[in-house]
C-alpha cells in the first residue's frame, strides 16, 4: 500500500489533501502541532473526515521536536506559518522557525531515503511585485518576510535535490480559497462580515488584483506533482485569471444575494499590488489546469460557509 506523509495535515490545504489521498487508497500519516495562528477547534473540524478512516494516523507534534519521521513513499510538506501581514517584527522568528528550520529538518531526514517525491507548498509571495504575469523564470523578489521564508525553503528543496538527488518539487500556490479557508484570509473575512451585516474592510482602494486558486485544484496539483518526474522544478499553481478586490466583493454580494458595504482602509505593509500567474509550465509538465473559476468557487465557498456558519461564526 502506498504511504504518504502530509505535514500541516490539520490545515486547510493539508486536510483536503489527506482526504484525497485516503480516497485513492493510501495510508496517510499526518503531522501537525496545531499552532495557535487560528483556533485549534477549526483545525480539529478540518480533520473530522480523516479521523473516521482507519488508514489515517495523526502524529501530533512539532516537526522540529520529532526525531524520527516515518518511512513513506511520498512527502507532502505543507506545514508552515502562513500569512503575510503578521510576518513583520517580533513574529519573524515564528516564520523562520516553522517555514525554514522545519523544512530543513524534513529535507535532512529524507535526503537519504527512497521517497518517490517530496512536494513542497511554496507561495506566489516569492514573486513580490515582479512583472505580470508571474513566470517561474523571473527572479523571485519577495515583498514580505513571509515570502522570504517561503523562498528560502523552496531554495532548500532545490539544493537538496541538486546535492542529494532528493526528488523535490515546489508548487507556488496563488491565494487558495474554498471550504475551510483560513479565517484570516480575505474571502472568508468578507463573507463573514457581509453575513454579520458589517462592512467589508478592504485595504487599499480595491483596485489591486489577485489570482485565486480553488482548494481542490490546489490538491490536484499536489497529486499530479507527486506523480511527475519533474524533480527540482518549481510550478505556478493559480487561475491565470485575476480580478480586482472590488470585483471580488461584488461577486460575494451576488453569491450572498445582498448589498455589500465596503470600508476602505490603508494599504497594509507587505501586500503586493497585483498577482497573476502564468500556469503554462504546470499545464505542459504536470497536465494540470484549474477546474474552477472564481464565480463557481465563491458559490461553493458561500454554500460551505452557510452550512458551517454557526460554527464558523465562532472563529
Ligand atoms: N492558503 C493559501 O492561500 C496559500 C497560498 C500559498 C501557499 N500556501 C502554503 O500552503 C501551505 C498550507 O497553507 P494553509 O492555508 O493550509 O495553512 P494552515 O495554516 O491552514 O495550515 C498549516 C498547518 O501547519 C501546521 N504547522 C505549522 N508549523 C508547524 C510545525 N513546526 N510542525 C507541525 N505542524 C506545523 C499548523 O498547525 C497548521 O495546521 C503552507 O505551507 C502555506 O505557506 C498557502
Amino acid at each position: 500500500m502506498t504511504t504518504s506523509l502530509v505535514t500541516g495535515c490539520a490545515g486547510v490545504i493539508g486536510s483536503h489533501l489527506v482526504e484525497r489521498l485516503l480516497s485513492r487508497g493510501d495510508q496517510v500519516i499526518g503531522i501537525d502541532c496545531f499552532t495557535d495562528y487560528y483556533p485549534r477547534e477549526i483545525k480539529e473540524r478540518n480533520l473530522t473526515g480523516a479521523r473516521t478512516n482507519a488508514r489515517f494516523k495523526l502524529i501530533e507534534g512539532d516537526i522540529l521536536a520529532i526525531q524520527d519521521f516515518p518511512g513513506v513513499d511520498y512527502v507532502f510538506h505543507l506545514a508552515a506559518q502562513a500569512g503575510v501581514r503578521k510576518s513583520w517584527g517580533v513574529n519573524f522568528g515564528v516564520y523562520t522557525r516553522n517555514n525554514i528550520d522545519a523544512s530543513q529538518r524534513l529535507l535532512e531526514f529524507y535526503k537519504d531515503s527512497r521517497i518517490k517525491r517530496f512536494v513542497y507548498a511554496s507561495s506566489s509571495s516569492v514573486y513580490g511585485n515582479a512583472p505580470l504575469p508571474f513566470n517561474e523564470e523571473a527572479r523571485p523578489k519577495p515583498y514580505s518576510p513571509y515570502g522570504v521564508t517561503k523562498l528560502a525553503a523552496e531554495n532548500l528543496c532545490h539544493l537538496y535535490h541538486q546535492n542529494y538527488g532528493l526528488p523535490a518539487v515546489s508548487l507556488r500556490y496563488f491565494t487558495v480559497y474554498g471550504p475551510r479557508q483560513r479565517p484570516d484570509m480575505a474571502i472568508h473575512k468578507f463573507v463573514q462580515a457581509a453575513l454579520n451585516g458589517d462592512p467589508i474592510v478592504v485595504f487599499g482602494d480595491g483596485t489591486q488584483t489577485r489570482d485565486f486558486t480553488y482548494v481542490s485544484d490546489a490538491v490536484d496539483a499536489a497529486i499530479l506533482a507527486s506523480g511527475s518526474g519533474a524533480d527540482g522544478a518549481v510550478f505556478n499553481i493559480g487561475s491565470a485569471s485575476p480580478l480586482t478586490v472590488n470585483h471580488l466583493t461584488a461577486l460575494i454580494g451576488e453569491a450572498l444575494g445582498r448589498r455589500i458595504e465596503i470600508r476602505y482602509e490603508g494599504k497594509q505593509t507587505g501586500d503586493v499590488g497585483h498577482t497573476r500567474s502564468d500556469i503554462s509550465k504546470a499545464g505542459q509538465n504536470l497536465g494540470w489546469e484549474p477546474a474552477h473559476d472564481i464565480r463557481n468557487g465563491i458559490t461553493k465557498f458561500v454554500e460551505w460557509f452557510g452550512q458551517n456558519a454557526a460554527r464558523a461564526a465562532g472563529n
